[in-house]
């Protein structure tokens, strides 16, 4: 059966390289045999100009009726002053309601990009690892929150991070479960030593493990001394699993030790067999938006993933990540990534041509 794709292509950059990845899916359902149909609707800003509201129901229930759903980037300073709905508010309520609670984010180096990081070569060169952050729960999502009104005149902004232990243990057995196609080792990341929530999540996870992963590897850490691993020694991680806010930060800091944010895709996935939602991990880039510069990489390795995690076809997630690291190794450079010799310097177009150019044959 025709599995079907919603491409929400949001603010800022994000239709600019979409569009990439849309030509990417085009070549692979000509030649490669991809058995696969496109619609696309509005996120973000753009859902609010044209909805109203940054996620509309209809576009909800799109999403639930496809088999996955890619985006762009929502965001943008046209909606900053827009209070009561903020475009980043369109994709929580998507992943709260698709249920994705696991987040797969990805860092790894390609061999054409070792030299594009602000680390030496040594401490880059071969890097995989694996963030695999919670996504539909603890501060983003906890009640109480709000900015209220205090009776001495003050004003109080509250957020509640809450886990529960059902939340903790699908987060872990997602992460142990990644871990036994890598390299079976799992480093849970929490603050133990401060918050209740995070003392609850490490207890959780090391009974999890006892119990059904004894073939796997776990360690713990605190999330400030895993920020400072992660830029000391990235390699030495294999899988690590931390909660919604520490998987958003600490996935931006593994996402640049590979030269760019530019590069990473993610995946978000709740139950089996119900819609994924695959997205580049960087943001809307405003700055940069409209001029055809943006780095698509990120959004096409995101279909790689898609490709692999839900529409079946692991041999062609294989071969587009095969045809970004071509086009890096011909020197293909979009102008975040950091140029050495032989570089040539494109934009979002040309550097999407020159994957789907190494997609053909
Ligand atoms: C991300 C983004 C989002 C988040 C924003 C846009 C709501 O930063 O996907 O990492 O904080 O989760
Ligand atoms: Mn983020």
């Amino acid at each position: 059966m025709t599995k079907t794709i919603l491409l929400l292509p949001g603010d800022g950059i994000g239709p600019e390289v979409l569009a990439e990845a849309s030509r990417v899916l085009d070549a692979l359902r000509k030649n490669h045999g991809l058995d696969v149909s496109t619609q696309a609707d509005s996120l973000g800003g753009a859902a609010i100009d044209r909805y109203g509201v940054p996620l509309a129901d209809e576009t909800l229930a799109k999403a639930k009726e496809s088999t996955l759903v890619i985006m762009g980037s929502v965001g943008g300073p046209k909606w900053t002053t827009v209070y009561k709905h903020r475009p980043e508010q369109g994709l929580l309520n998507l992943r709260k309601g698709l249920g994705l609670f696991a987040n797969f984010r990805p860092a790894k180096c390609f061999p054409a990009l070792a030299d594009a990081s602000s680390l030496k070569r040594e401490f880059i060169e071969g890097l995989d690892l694996m963030i695999v952050r919670e996504l539909t729960g603890g501060v983003y999502f906890g009640e109480p929150r709000g900015i209220s009104t205090l009776p001495d005149g003050q004003r109080e902004g509250l957020n509640t991070q809450r886990y529960t232990t059902s939340e903790i243990h699908r987060i872990a057995h997602a992460a142990f479960t990644a871990a036994r196609q890598r390299a079976r080792r799992v480093c849970s990341v929490e603050k133990s030593n401060v918050m209740e929530s995070g003392l609850l999540w490490r207890e959780e996870v090391t009974a999890l493990h006892a119990a059904q992963y004894p073939d796997v590897e776990l360690s713990h850490m605190y999330s400030d001394n895993c920020a400072m691993q992660l830029v000391k020694f990235p390699k030495q991680f294999d899988v690590i699993v931390t909660d919604n806010l520490f998987g958003d930060l600490l996935s931006d800091a593994a996402a640049m030790l590979t030269g760019s944010l530019g590069m990473l895709p993610s995946a978000a996935i709740g139950k089996l067999d119900r819609p994924g939602l695959y997205e580049p991990i960087h943001g809307s880039a405003p700055d940069i938006a409209g001029k055809g510069i943006a780095n698509p990489c990120a959004t096409i390795l995101s279909v790689a993933m898609a490709l692999g995690m839900q529409l079946g076809r692991p041999d062609l997630a294989e071969r587009v990540e095969q045809a970004v690291s071509a086009a890096l190794n011909d020197g293909y450079r979009t102008r975040d990534l950091i140029a050495g010799p032989n570089a040539k310097i494109v934009g979002t177009r040309e550097m999407g041509e020159a994957i789907v150019e190494r997609l053909k044959g």
